[in-house]
């Protein structure tokens, strides 16, 4: 071998390893960074981060909804997640009379506590490597029935592992009297909004307080006026000393969906089709909605949750493919996987491995394109779906015109029909759209028929729709041809993709003796460690690690919506009355909002706790960087960074704005 081909070697198995700060670890096997961690800053044990036969860290983390994290903060069931996670209740609680929305809510007496219905929150009981038992033939619901029955309230469910090469038994205890104490206006838990979404510098204090109830036994228990505060078996201490940048931070938390082990064919198919599509065809939705709201205040917040849910993904897929551009991760798989291939070539379990992968992605990739345009196109569009909601709701459709506009979902129409038809692959176009398209002459013309005649366009006359409702028959023909059997949350969880990499991670494992692997995330407990770090953002142009209250009000602007700061906070920084959270940073006496650190993160960490070395919480997760977010698929340590809320803005909030300082007395600051 040649020096030259030696050093490239070597360089490619380096840059394929975990990184320091890379990675998404299980709880129960955190032992094996114990060491990594510790030499880092972190001075407890694993034992500490998860035991079952004692009272452990993870007893304060908690599953909150379906989709966030939050963390308990007192012996009295209290709670913090991101204010972004209890939007929804907070949201199902609001009334033209009581906006908690727009101006927050601070519970005075335990008694104001105001109950959540739907919301639950799981508490992680136990997790349990259960590969052997089932390899000897032991029944995978039989042990969720098992555990199941431990205790009130316990649910189970087994969660695979590096493609299914280790199953776990997850056994959780769900609580549903969960109560809101205390939110900030959104003005100030959703500061920035989309402008300001996954962007650095941020100043959100993008957090709200919740309580969970128990019965009289501390378990769980329905929604009922005798539950009492749930006393949890262990409570976070919060910090208030700060953070400094290179302290060890630890998030423990619930990441959703990472894809850090799929081969070049699914990142080509990401970086190049998938997320190009999905981003343009975005683009031109926003840009419609967008134009509707600066014409039109009423419009604006009618159309503002679509524009902030048709957005969050945008912004993210952008820094997607600028990062895994920027990595050349394509080329960087191609490279390992020309190693693999000949390292497997005289192994017969593997020598044809990638040749199957590949085939298998060649053989699902246009229909699941195809499974994606309809999803990004067609089933975007309001006035189709109507028929189906009426059917499924009756009369009780108000929900859902509220938040329509026929012009604008017209427009839309005609944008995404057009789109559909530009980009769906040959011979995959629906008969029935062509000969509707031909029928009417055009795209815009078929949707203007629609449009024009539907009796789903108005809720008055909902009622006097026929079941062949040009409308209703739109989502007929979309409905009929939708390629649903390729329905999964990514080109490589496909049924016939999924089932090769068991056995090409187990292939990894031996041909990559020294790669640190961590399963995938998806949505079970997971431990990240990193620090607090500021970054090169460009050239020339460093990004501290945190942010203050000072920023928050050079943002400040009445004439737009996303930086209009309460007045209250605007006295409060006139007088400079910060009271215990006041600190002095390069000589200015101020707030500290938000910071940086370097966790390996994803969708569903938000509202994770951000722990410290002596395992005290110092913040609150809530986002990433743009650019970072190619780390779901490459993690880059010198530009992936996680956003947090500072723990002393949280409380600061707390006392000055929300006048609820009585939370303090059952929390353990430090
Ligand atoms: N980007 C964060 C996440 O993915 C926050 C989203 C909510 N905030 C917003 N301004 N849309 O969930």
């Amino acid at each position: 071998m040649t020096k030259r081909l030696l050093l490239l070697l070597t360089a490619a198995i380096l840059s394929m390893q975990a990184f320091a700060d890379e990675g998404m670890w299980l709880p129960s096997l955190v032992s094996s960074r114990i060491k990594d961690m510790r030499s880092k800053g972190f001075r407890l044990s694993a034992d500490d981060i998860y035991s079952i036969n004692k009272a452990s860290m993870k007893d304060a983390v908690v599953l909150f909804g379906r989709g966030c994290t939050g963390e308990l903060v007192s012996g009295e069931g209290l709670l913090l997640t991101n204010h972004h996670c209890g939007y929804g209740s907070i949201q199902k609680l609001s009334s033209i009379d009581h906006d908690y929305l727009t101006y927050g809510f601070w519970a005075k007496s335990r008694g104001e506590e105001l109950p959540c219905e739907g919301l639950t929150v799981d508490f992680l009981v136990r997790m349990e490597d259960i590969t052997d038992r089932l390899a000897d033939g032991e029944d995978a619901a039989a042990i969720i029935g098992v555990a199941e029955k431990e205790g009130k309230g316990y649910r189970a469910s087994t969660e695979s592992m590096y493609y299914g090469n280790q199953i776990f038994l997850f056994v959780w205890q769900r609580f549903e009297d969960i109560r809101l104490v205390g939110t900030p206006p959104s003005a100030i838990g959703k500061f920035g909004g989309d402008t300001d979404n996954w962007i650095w510098p941020r100043h959100t204090g993008d957090f709200s307080i919740f309580r969970i109830y128990a019965d009289k036994d501390n378990a769980p228990a329905a929604y009922s006026a005798e539950n009492v505060p749930y006393k949890p078996k262990r409570h976070f201490t919060v910090s208030t000393k700060g953070v400094a940048e290179g302290d060890f931070t630890m998030i423990y938390g619930f990441p959703g969906n990472t894809q850090e082990y799929v081969i070049s064919d699914a990142v080509d198919y990401i970086a190049n089709v998938s997320d190009p599509m999905k981003i343009a065809l975005r683009t031109r939705r926003l840009d419609i909605i967008s134009a509707a709201q600066a014409s039109d205040p009423h419009i604006r917040i009618q159309y503002a949750a679509k524009h902030a849910a048709i957005a969050n993904a945008w912004k993210k897929w952008q820094g997607e493919v600028l990062g895994l551009k920027r990595l050349g991760t394509v080329e960087k798989k191609r490279e390992y996987e020309r190693r693999f291939a000949a390292w497997a070539a005289d192994k017969p379990q593997y020598a044809h491995l990638l040749d199957s992968m590949r085939a298998a992605y060649g053989r699902n990739r246009e229909a699941y394109y195809t499974y994606e345009l309809y999803n990004e196109t067609l089933l975007t569009l309001d006035l189709p779906l109507m028929a189906r909601r009426a059917a499924a709701n009756g009369n009780d459709m108000s929900k859902y015109y509220r938040d329509f506009n026929p012009d604008i979902d017209r427009a839309l129409a005609k944008a995404m029909l057009a789109e559909f038809a530009a980009r769906i692959p040959e011979g995959r176009m629906p008969q029935a759209l062509t000969d509707k398209v031909a029928r009417y002459g055009s795209t815009d013309a078929y949707i203007d028929y629609v449009y024009d005649n539907s009796k789903y366009v108005d809720p008055r006359t909902v009622g006097e729709a026929s079941a062949d409702d040009p409308a209703a028959e739109l989502y007929d023909i979309v409905m009929k041809n939708y390629p649903r059997g390729y329905r999964a949350r990514n080109l490589s969880d496909l049924k016939e993709i999924r089932s090769r990499y068991g056995t090409y991670l187990r292939a990894l494992r031996e041909f990559d003796p020294e790669r640190a692997f961590f399963p995938d995330a998806n949505l079970t407990l997971r431990v990240a460690y990193g620090k607090v770090a500021g970054y090169e953002y460009a050239d020339g142009e460093y990004h501290r690690h945190f942010t203050t209250l000072d920023g928050v009000i050079a943002k400040d602007n009445p004439d737009i919506y996303d930086y209009n700061v309460p007045q209250v906070l605007r006295d409060i920084h006139r007088k400079g009355d910060y009271g215990r959270s006041g600190v002095t940073i390069d000589g200015r006496h101020t707030v500290p909002v938000c910071f940086l650190a370097t966790n390996h993160t994803t969708g569903g960490n938000s509202g994770s706790p951000v722990i410290n070395g002596r395992g005290e919480l110092v913040g609150i997760n809530f986002d990433r960087t743009w650019r970072s977010t190619m780390s779901d698929i490459e993690f880059d340590p010198s530009v992936c960074r996680n956003i947090s809320v500072d723990i002393r803005y949280v409380l600061f909030i707390t006392d000055k704005v929300g006048g609820a300082s009585y939370l303090f007395d059952e929390m353990t600051l430090k």
